[in-house]
């Protein structure tokens, strides 16, 4: 394999997307191909972004379908791409085990914390942000993760601390988090998780 292909699952704004584009198209993820973007909803703006990157973009609608008709579907979309690694940037469906039991060492994640802080059940988007505030942290940060069985339970891939500010507001943080740390990570660890699968399954 020279180029691992890549899906991006998005759900909103599409930041993450964005910043993994721009890393391809500046050279930096050598080992990876960006061939599919999929959202689990019609309104994703990440869908335009990935459009005028001229990367194909399709919805599979999360909204009334079950569970296993929607991992059906979106099954069906990456075995049509010919999908090696899934990369969640901002997916807010939630994936069942058996999913995920099917993309081992091949399925990453972006969270805005520093995992384990702040993350689980009902964490996600400016949650995140509020309970670091509400704590009174000083650090925060991003973690990449690969997702492996146990959702949030796979190993680590890179984590990146942002300082948290005395003014700071939900807002303000999650930007700061996301243009010092997430922006930068989620291309970094995806490019590692490319070379990795690359180099193991070139002879
Ligand atoms: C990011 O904070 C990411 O960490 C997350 O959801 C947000 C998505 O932002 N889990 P975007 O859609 O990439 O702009």
């Amino acid at each position: 394999m020279s180029k691992a292909r890549i899906a991006v699952l998005v759900s909103g704004g599409g930041t993450n997307l964005e910043a993994l584009l721009n890393a391809q198209e500046a050279g930096k993820l050598p080992h990876g191909e960006i061939v599919l973007v999929c959202a689990s909803n019609e309104g994703a703006y990440a869908l335009e972004r990935a459009r005028n990157h001229g990367v194909p973009a399709t919805v599979v609608a999360r909204k009334a379908m079950s569970q296993s008709a929607f991992e059906t579907a979106l099954s069906i979309k990456l075995a049509a791409y010919r999908v090696d690694v899934i990369i969640l940037a901002g997916f807010l469906s939630i994936l069942s085990e058996e999913f995920v039991s099917r993309w081992p060492d091949r399925m990453i994640n972006i969270h805005p914390s520093l995992i384990p802080a702040f993350c689980g059940k009902g964490m996600y988007g400016l949650r995140v942000h509020e309970a670091a505030l509400e704590r009174g942290v000083q650090i925060t940060g991003a973690t990449v993760h690969l997702v492996n069985e146990i959702p949030d339970g796979g190993r680590i891939l890179l984590q990146k601390a942002v300082e948290v500010l005395p003014d700071d507001t939900p807002q303000t943080l999650q930007r700061r988090v996301m243009e010092q740390a997430e922006w930068v990570l989620l291309p970094q660890a995806a490019e590692m998780v490319c070379r990795e699968l690359a180099e193991r399954e070139t002879p």
